[in-house]
Order: C-alpha cells, then structure tokens, then sequence
C-alpha cells in the first residue's frame, strides 16, 4: 500500500474535525490581536492577500473586510466547504501550499497556525514557494508554536474533535526561534516578532513578519 504523505494526513484530520473546527474557531483568535495591528500597519486596502491553512475562513474574513481581495486556501476540501458556505462572497480554495505555484501574485501572505503542519524537511522548500508567490517587497507573516529544541510529534490540536467529540491527534512541528529565524532570513527580513504564550495556555508561540527582499527567488 502507498505511504501517506504528511499533507493527506493532515488533510484527512481536518476534513474529519471540520464542524468542530468552525464551531470552536468561528472568530479571529483574540489573542493575535498585536499580531493583526502590526500586519494592517504594513497592508493597505486594495492589496492582494493569500491566508495560508484559513481554516473556517475567519481571517480571510476579518482581511476582506480591511479591503485586502484574499484568497484563503487550505488542505483540507470540508474545511473549504465551512469557509464557502460561512462567507459565500469570499474567495476560496483546496490547495496545498507546497505545491501552490502562483508566481508573484500577492502583496501579502498570512499564515496562522498552519505552518506547524508543515514537516521540517519540507520548510525550506514552504519558504522557497511563499518567496515565489509574494511580490519582491511583499509582507509574510507567521504565527506558529515554538519550543526549546526543534521536534515533529503527532498530538492533538484545540478544538478538533471527530463527531463523538473525541480528541483528533496531528502531525505538528514545533520550532526553535533561533531555528525559525535561520529558515527564514535567506529570504525575508524580519520587521517584527514576539514570542509569547496565547491566554497562558502553553505551547508558546512566535510571531513575525518579514518582507520580502527585492532578489529574484
Ligand atoms: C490549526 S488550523 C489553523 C486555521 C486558521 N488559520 C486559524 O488560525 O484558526 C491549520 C490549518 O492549516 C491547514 N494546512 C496544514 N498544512 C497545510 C498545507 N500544506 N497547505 C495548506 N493548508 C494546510 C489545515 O488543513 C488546517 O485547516
């Protein structure tokens, strides 16, 4: 039998917790709110947005209606379904970021809480894509759990239950800051970042937004 890859995995976790997903993420996480003001002070109306794992479409949501034209796209096709049928106006998609080839297109990409899906040995391959799709001088941002030593682990994500309510276990990478910033310098600056514990409720987490430099990628 073929190995399932990390994306079907992930895919087939979140179509099977999708309705407990939206019901208990149906809002931007208020705990981003520093993360949201710095993003809008780099963003303006009119911008082309790309939100990476949008899940229920929360963040697609809160951005359109900033004037940004989003895109939210995400792995998983019942999670897309959630996001269509709770905002029918937006712009939605099944795709999966690493194979995602849309050269340029984007201002800005937003990335809340999926880059913890993403395996170790493809994250230089993510940060290549993400150059590829933002414009040179575009702004990327991530939102992604952190720890003290980098490791992969397959645990249980809040708010993603099968219907008996039972906890679903993912893939998940947590990310040395030291680590994260290595991954990411060769293509973007850093701007801004907080690492900080949501609600104190650990994991703790690493904020950041970079800007693309002016190099082709
Ligand atoms: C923890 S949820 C975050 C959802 C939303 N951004 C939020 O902040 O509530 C992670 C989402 O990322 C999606 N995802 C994970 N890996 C992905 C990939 N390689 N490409 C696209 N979406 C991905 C999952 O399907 C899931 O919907």
């Amino acid at each position: 039998m073929k190995k399932r890859g990390q994306s079907e995995i992930v895919a087939a976790a979140y179509d099977e917790g999708a309705e407990s997903y939206r019901k208990n993420w149906n809002a931007p996480h208020p705990w981003m709110e520093d993360s949201r003001r710095e993003f809008a002070s780099r963003v303006s109306a009119g911008m082309t947005l790309l939100d990476v794992g949008c899940g229920p479409g929360h963040d697609s949501d809160y951005w359109t209606k900033k004037g940004l034209k989003t895109l939210g796209v995400d792995l998983s096709p019942k999670t897309i379904e959630m996001a269509k049928s709770s905002y029918p106006s937006l712009d939605f998609r099944v795709a999966d970021i690493l194979t995602l080839r849309e050269a340029e297109n984007f201002d800005a990409v937003w990335m809340a809480y999926s880059f913890l899906h993403i395996p170790k040995a493809s994250a230089a391959n993510l940060v290549r894509s993400i150059g590829r799709l933002i414009k040179p001088g575009g702004v990327f941002f991530v939102e992604t759990s952190i720890a003290d030593a980098t490791r992969e682990e397959v645990r249980p994500i809040a708010g993603l239950t099968d219907g008996a309510g039972r906890k679903i276990e993912v893939p998940y990478t947590f990310w040395t800051v030291a680590e994260l910033n290595d991954l990411l310098q060769p293509a973007f600056a850093v701007e801004w970042s907080k690492s900080y514990t949501p609600d104190d409720r650990p994991p703790p987490v690493w904020a950041g937004i970079m800007r693309r430099g002016p190099k082709k990628l």
